[in-house]
């Protein structure tokens, strides 16, 4: 439709018409049925005559649900205005992909960005408009759950993959192929407190502007269509009322035209922050701050027209909003199809297509890290194997996230390595967790039964566990948490892998043969043991419904793993958070301090991470050369040229991930220890040689200097490149100014 006609339709709207735009609710309110609106209204109290007028649909997931309710609400809509559907389609819609950290640690923005087109395909033939996603909350504290939505610990990965999953979505904006992304949380929310969801966040402005900012930032320059703005408080006023962030960073700063959406119930949450006395005044300051959408409360529904005609609300904010809505729906030429590319027949020709499934696979191999190899990987296959735990033939592989995913297309690890091998004995060994309180609160939730299935005899498993752990060559354990225990509202203050999983591999340690450990996933978790008593560790992550191949490709050498941490993990959680780009202190823990009690440490633990950023093996072997510099200095308008020469020293061919890292010396403020500048991935065959090289650009040295103006200072800098955030291959050079 043509910006006048939009106008002109936009201008014919009553008020409460308009309103509606901006308000979101689950597919439940608009069911044909009355007497199916009893609950839900009555948990939100929404007044009953503003329920025509919604603008948009949380959540609904497939072409024939979501034509019908198009379809009966077009029919009564005096406008014929479509509605919006958004779902949560996070790390694949039924191709259901590794969960978004684990894709963090492929270092490949290629990949992930075909994970994205893919999903937004599947998503677009079944009738979704907007997807949440990506997330891309920088994130330093393992103990929140939220971080397996997050990419990495670090600002220029997040940076990449925020650019990467928007395109990715978006595309050319093709309704049969692109769905339109909102980039969530705005602002910060990975900086809860004590790593508790939904807490509070302390940032000093410098830190939000350099490292948390920039992700969305990102997101938006990609062209992203939609804002979802945070549960969090920034500078103790809660982002969904935080005009500065809404208005003067987002809009003016940034330039962002798209629709800003509040999350879940946060417009009525102002009241528990203590900043709104009722739901009047909770939307009045939502819509002034800049929040376009309520999702799922009454808050605009029902106060916004109120606040008009008592004159406390200015018309402008609910005529802006309400038009960048309908400008949406333009956008993805809803008015001229309503369906877009909903479309039974290719659901059932796209969905879980071949070629979409090998990329799934390769997702897999790519972000699978191998932690630990004494050279027991790849496996042989004539190895009798013993396949223990619960992780073992287990089809929820998945993540929290995935409740579009049909369970039956998951290739659990023992279908995966059935394919090397004839020669698999299989036991569960023990449960996941001794108390499964936790996983039913959100199966209730999600409307799921709580799956007894997972209750086992454990004294029966563990001797069954032992007599084929005897019998084997290698035992395999298939460990880790359960996959409610990470997500949304999943924080742990123990990080360790569930009581019964630990005690059965314990046991399996005293019969004293060759263990490979898998480990499934969505956060760090503490895995001291599992290293001490393991011969090989891969962190599988939570790998989604390629899981088992791709799992097994890498075990029996099919694939050599090249991913690498984007998250640290922690040796201990009292650690927590933890990441390489700290701050020196005045007093650091470094070699010449050892002996000295008095330098920033703990007394009980380590202060480096059992594994650090940047970190994970091979099954070839690369040696780095000194890094060269075309010059040792620098001036504004030169650039330096950083050189190594990576060399394969084995019989592997493999992929190694150069990194960089950059520490500025002396400067106006306190600067990381260091901070990843660029990545260069190559592939090398046996013994090959190859010369990697990284540009240095002013750009690059740029941080909020003291007078908070983002620019660099002249002065030393240092230039790292190697394996991981822990090289010590450095030189100087020097920016003049
Ligand atoms: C709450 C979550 O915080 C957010 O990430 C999600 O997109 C919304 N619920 C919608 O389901």
């Amino acid at each position: 439709m043509k910006k006048d006609k939009l106008l002109e339709l936009f201008n014919s709207l009553t008020l409460e018409e308009k309103i509606g735009q901006l308000v979101q609710l689950n597919p439940d309110f608009l069911n044909e049925s009355d007497t199916v609106h009893t609950g839900p209204i009555s948990s939100i109290g929404i007044k009953e005559e503003m329920i025509p007028y919604t603008g948009s649909i949380l959540n609904s997931v497939n072409a024939k649900q979501i034509k019908t309710i198009q379809k009966e609400y077009i029919e009564k809509s005096r406008h014929k205005i479509p509605l919006l559907f958004m779902a949560d389609i996070i790390n694949g819609y039924k191709t259901v992909f590794p969960i978004p950290l684990a894709l963090g640690c492929s270092y490949d923005f290629k990949l992930v960005k075909e994970t994205a087109q893919i999903s937004a395909k599947e998503a677009a033939v079944s009738g979704i408009h907007v997807t949440f996603s990506p997330m891309v909350d920088m994130v330093h504290d393992a103990r929140w759950g939220r971080v397996m939505e997050s990419y990495s610990e670090d600002v220029y990965l997040n940076n990449q993959y925020a650019e990467a999953m928007v395109t990715g979505y978006q595309g050319t904006n093709d309704p049969h192929n692109n769905i339109a992304s909102c980039v969530k949380h705005f602002a910060g929310y990975g900086g809860a407190q004590s790593g508790r969801d939904y807490n509070t966040v302390e940032l000093s402005k410098r830190t939000l502007l350099e490292e948390y900012l920039p992700a969305y930032h990102s997101a938006i320059k990609a062209g992203c269509k939609m804002v979802m703005t945070s549960f969090n408080t920034i500078d103790r006023i809660p982002v969904t009322a935080n005009k500065w962030l809404l208005r003067n960073i987002l809009r003016n700063e940034w330039n962002f035209k798209g629709v800003t959406i509040s999350d879940h119930s946060a417009i009525k949450e102002l009241i528990n922050h203590g900043i709104a006395r009722d739901e009047k005044e909770a939307a009045q300051k939502a819509l002034e701050a800049g929040c376009d959408i309520d999702m799922m409360t009454a808050c605009y529904a029902n106060n916004l027209s109120r606040l008009v005609k008592e004159k406390k609300l200015d018309i402008s904010y609910i005529n802006d909003a309400a038009f960048r809505v309908l400008e949406l729906k333009n956008d993805l030429g809803l008015f001229e199809n309503p369906y877009r590319g909903a479309d039974e027949d290719d659901e059932k020709k796209y969905i879980l297509a071949p070629e979409f499934r090998s990329k799934a696979r390769e997702a897999v191999e790519k972000s699978c890290v191998l932690l630990e190899n004494n050279g027991i990987l790849p496996l042989n296959s004539n190895k009798k194997i013993a396949l223990i735990g619960p992780y073992g033939n287990s089809k929820e592989l998945c993540g929290m996230w995935s409740f579009t995913v049909d369970k039956d297309n998951v290739i659990t690890v023992k279908e995966g390595i059935e394919k090397y091998s004839n020669n698999v004995q299989y036991c569960t060994g023990s449960q996941i967790l001794d108390d499964y309180q936790v996983v039913k609160e959100l199966n209730s939730l999600f409307g799921q039964e709580f799956k007894n299935q997972e209750l086992v005899d454990e004294s029966l498993e563990l001797k069954c566990a032992k007599e084929y752990a005897k019998d084997a060559d290698v035992v395999i354990m298939a460990l880790g948490e359960h996959s409610y225990q990470s997500g949304e509202a999943a924080s742990r203050t123990d990080l360790s892998i569930p009581k019964p999983q630990m005690n059965l591999f314990k046991e399996i340690v005293k019969l004293k043969k060759p263990i490979v450990s898998l480990i499934f996933s969505g956060r760090p978790l503490i895995l001291n043991e599992i290293k001490k008593y393991s011969d090989a560790v891969l962190q599988c992550w939570f790998p989604g419904i390629e899981g088992g191949n791709g799992i097994a490709n890498i075990l029996y050498g099919k694939v050599n793993p090249s991913a690498r941490l984007s998250i640290s993990f922690p040796y201990h959680v009292g650690q927590c958070p933890i990441s390489y780009n700290f701050l020196n202190t005045g007093r650091p823990n470094t070699k010449e301090n050892i002996g000295n009690r008095f330098v920033s440490k703990y007394i009980d633990a380590p202060n480096l991470p059992l594994y650090g950023f940047g970190y994970g093996l091979s099954y070839s072997q690369f040696e780095y050369s000194k890094v060269s510099l075309s010059s040792k200095k620098m001036s504004m308008d030169t650039v330096i040229e950083a050189s190594v020469i990576v060399e394969n020293k084995s019989e592997y061919e493999g992929v190694e991930t150069v990194q960089m890292y950059i520490n500025d010396v002396v400067s106006s403020v306190s600067r990381p220890v260091k901070e990843l500048k660029g990545i260069k991935k190559i592939t090398l065959k046996p013994y090959e040689k190859k010369k990697v090289d990284f540009i240095i650009t002013n750009e690059m040295l740029k941080f909020y200097r003291c007078d908070m103006k983002y620019d660099s200072e002249a002065g030393k800098f240092i230039v790292y490149i190697g394996h991981d955030s822990l090289t010590n291959n450095e030189e100087c050079f020097e920016l003049i100014k």
